[in-house]
């Protein structure tokens, strides 16, 4: 059995012996750490009581004190708090940590900490290989789970899974997180979120109507944007199968660290801002050439990142909002777009 196989039916035991396999309110995190309210609507009637929710992500958090990403992610917490109306939780969308240490994690925690309102997480790659996501789910819980908010569906999920490279290569944890930390790391294959989190998500949306407002947040886009930097998740065709019954469904990820957006079937999936460095866009043709934003100002280390919020409404339509700390958002984008 791979180190995979190990954790992640831990992580299916944690889930499934508080709730079962069906939605549970496993990870409903914040620090405030409370568990999320519970819908006040059940799901499946395709009416949504409007509401905004804010997402962060990427802050790779270094060990070094007072760092300049510490600060980043700080003032991205302030911009959150300050919202008026404010949102009614944040997602993190992952890669909390630089090298996945638990000081990392832990510093994370603490600047997160300061935010008014319930916070559930889903871990990215550099948070995990150190460990295999030990101080991650010490510190985050579960990294796969399902709440009803409001009367949407949220679903996350853990899109950075591989298959073990390092047993048969020798390698040392360190090694491991270093392999996976690079951009453009072939050794370790493409990633996702692999047969057990599949059989979860079947089982987790098996009893819900075609009509019920699904949202999902991945690290990984549930798309093929650019696999040479692992811009994706191998086993995304799955997912989205398995979510087509659905009228609509919308898909946040992070990783990407740069505004993307891109529609496959009934799936408008989007790219979120990193609070600590922009990625260049990859010399592809992008889907949607309108989301861009402008190219960062390099001698501006604050440009090219930030938050974002979403306002869903009642008919489970949704306005995203990039809510970068510089100016870098084209004209299309200043006031939000339709998702
Ligand atoms: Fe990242
Ligand atoms: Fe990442």
């Amino acid at each position: 059995m791979t180190d995979f196989d190990k954790m992640s039916r831990r992580d299916f035991f944690t889930i499934s012996g508080k709730a079962g396999l069906a939605t549970v309110m496993a990870s409903a995190v914040g620090i405030n750490f409370g568990m999320v309210q519970v819908a006040e609507a059940a799901v499946g009637k395709g009416k949504v009581t409007p509401f905004r929710f804010a997402i962060l992500t990427d802050a790779h958090l270094f060990s070094q004190a007072d760092h300049k990403f510490d600060a980043m992610l700080a003032k991205a917490v302030d911009d959150v708090n300050s919202m008026s109306p404010m949102p009614d939780f944040v997602l993190y969308c992952g890669d909390i940590a630089q090298n996945g240490t638990a000081d990392q994690l832990e510093k994370g925690k603490k600047i997160l900490s300061k935010l008014k309102m319930p916070i559930h997480f889903i871990p990215g790659e550099h948070d995990w290989y150190l460990d295999m996501g030990a101080a991650w789910r010490g510190n985050f819980g579960a990294p796969t789970w399902s709440f009803d908010h409001k009367g949407v569906h949220f679903i996350g999920m853990n899109s950075i899974l591989v298959k073990d490279f390092w047993t048969p290569a020798g390698l040392s944890a360190k090694e491991r997180m270093g392999v996976m930390e690079m951009l453009e790391s072939p050794i370790a294959g493409p990633w996702g979120v692999q047969a057990e989190q599949l059989d979860w998500l079947k089982k987790d949306v098996k009893n819900l109507s075609p009509d019920t407002p699904v949202v999902v947040f991945t690290h990984s886009p549930l798309w093929d944007y650019y696999p040479r930097w692992n811009f994706q998740t191998s086993d995304a065709p799955e997912i989205r199968e398995i979510l087509s019954k659905f009228e609509r469904v919308m898909s946040f990820h992070g990783h990407v660290h740069q505004t993307l957006y891109n529609k496959i079937g009934n799936m408008g999936s989007v790219g979120t801002l990193s609070t600590s460095w922009p990625w260049p866009y990859p010399d592809i043709k992008l889907p949607y050439p309108q989301y861009q934003m402008n190219r960062s100002d390099p001698g501006n280390f604050e440009d090219g990142e930030g938050s974002q919020f979403i306002d869903l409404e009642s008919n489970f339509t949704g306005t995203h909002h990039y809510q970068p700390f510089g100016d870098m958002l084209t004209p299309t984008m200043k006031n939000g777009f339709k998702v």
